[in-house]
C-alpha cells in the first residue's frame, strides 16, 4: 500500500510515515492564474493501492476539489484507491435538513467517493455517530477521547457530553476508565446560531471532569459546560475535543471559563500558536492501526 498525503498537519504527516511504514506518493500541486487547482502524481503507482490522506480544513471547499482531483489522477495511472483517510470530516455537522430548503452537506460532499469506487472512508470523530448511510460507503469513525486522556496522563472521575446527541462519545470514554458519564441539554437556534446549555444537577462535587466533544469552534459550548461544572463544585474541568478549529476569540473564551486543560489532536492544521494549557495529541498510531485493516 502507498500513501498520498495532502495538506494534513505536519506532525500527523510525519507520524503516519513513521508509524504506518507506507511508501509516500510524490505529487506536484499548483494553482492556475484563474484559481483552479492542478495536481500531478509523480510516483509510479500502477497496480498499487494508494491510501489518500486528505485534509479538509482549513479551506474546506478547495480541499474537497483537491481530493477528487487526486483520486482521479491516481486512477488515471491505473492505481486503486480503496481507502480515503480524512482526519477531520468538514461539512459533517449539516447531516440533516434542519430547516426546509437546506442541503445534507455531508452527503453532497462525500457521496461522490462511491462513484470513484472508494470502499472505505476512515475519519476521526465525525459529527454524527454513523454517516455511512448518507455517504453510501463504509465510514470507519475513530473516537480518540480515551486515547487522548491516556496520553495526557490526567486522571478523570466523570465524563460529560455537552449535548445529548453526542452521548456516544462520553459513553465510550467513560467505559474505558470505568467512570460515570452524563450529558447536558444543548439547544442551538438554527437561524441565529446562538446556543443555550441548560444547567443540570450532576454529582461532580470535587470531581475531575472531562467534557468530551468533536469540535471547538467559538469555544461557546465548552465554556458554558465548564461554567455549569464549576457551579456544581467540580475540582478540575478538562475539555477533550477531537478537532480544535479554534476560531477567533475562542482561546480567550476558553481561558475566561477557567478550563484546566484542553486536550486535542493533530487532526487539523492550525494557524495560531497554542497556549501552554492546550495539549495536542498525535493520532498517527490510532489511525495506522485502522489503515492496516483491509477494507
Ligand atoms: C456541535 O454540535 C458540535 O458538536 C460542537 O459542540 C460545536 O461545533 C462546538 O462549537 P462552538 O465551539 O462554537 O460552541
Amino acid at each position: 500500500m502507498l500513501l498520498l498525503l495532502s495538506g494534513v498537519a505536519e506532525s500527523l504527516s510525519h507520524g503516519l510515515q513513521k508509524s504506518c511504514g507506507l511508501e509516500i506518493v510524490s505529487s506536484h500541486h499548483k494553482l492556475f492564474p484563474d484559481g483552479e487547482q492542478y495536481i500531478r502524481i509523480l510516483s509510479e503507482v500502477r497496480d498499487r493501492d494508494v491510501v489518500v490522506a486528505q485534509s479538509m480544513y482549513p479551506n474546506q471547499d478547495s480541499k474537497a476539489v483537491e481530493l477528487y482531483l487526486a483520486i482521479e489522477a491516481l486512477q488515471g495511472l491505473q492505481a486503486t484507491v480503496s481507502t480515503v483517510l480524512i482526519p477531520y470530516m468538514a461539512y459533517a455537522r449539516q447531516d440533516k435538513r434542519f430547516l426546509k430548503g437546506e442541503p445534507i452537506s455531508v452527503k453532497a460532499i462525500y457521496a461522490p467517493l462511491r462513484l470513484f469506487n472508494v470502499k472505505r472512508l476512515v475519519v476521526v470523530d465525525t459529527h454524527s455517530h454513523d454517516v455511512s448511510a448518507l455517504v453510501g460507503i463504509e465510514v470507519v469513525n475513530i473516537l480518540p477521547h480515551a486515547y487522548a486522556i491516556k496520553k495526557a496522563g490526567i486522571s478523570v472521575d466523570f465524563i460529560l457530553s455537552p449535548d445529548r446527541g453526542a452521548l456516544h462519545r462520553a459513553e465510550s470514554a467513560a467505559k474505558a476508565f470505568g467512570v460515570s458519564f452524563d450529558y447536558l441539554d444543548k439547544f442551538r437556534d438554527r437561524v441565529t446560531g446562538e446556543i443555550k446549555v441548560s444547567p443540570k444537577d450532576l454529582d461532580v462535587r470535587n470531581a475531575n471532569v472531562a467534557i468530551v466533544d468533536d469540535i471547538i469552534s467559538t469555544g461557546g459550548t465548552i465554556a458554558k459546560a465548564c461554567q455549569i461544572l464549576y457551579d456544581l463544585g467540580a475540582n478540575k474541568v478538562y475539555a477533550v475535543v477531537s478537532h480544535a478549529l479554534l476560531s477567533e476569540k475562542s482561546i480567550e473564551v476558553l481561558s475566561k471559563a477557567g478550563l484546566t486543560k484542553l486536550i486535542t489532536t493533530n487532526s487539523v492544521k492550525r494557524q495560531i500558536n497554542l497556549p501552554e494549557w492546550v495539549l495536542e495529541v498525535d493520532l498517527s498510531e490510532l489511525i495506522c492501526n485502522e489503515l492496516r485493516r483491509a477494507p
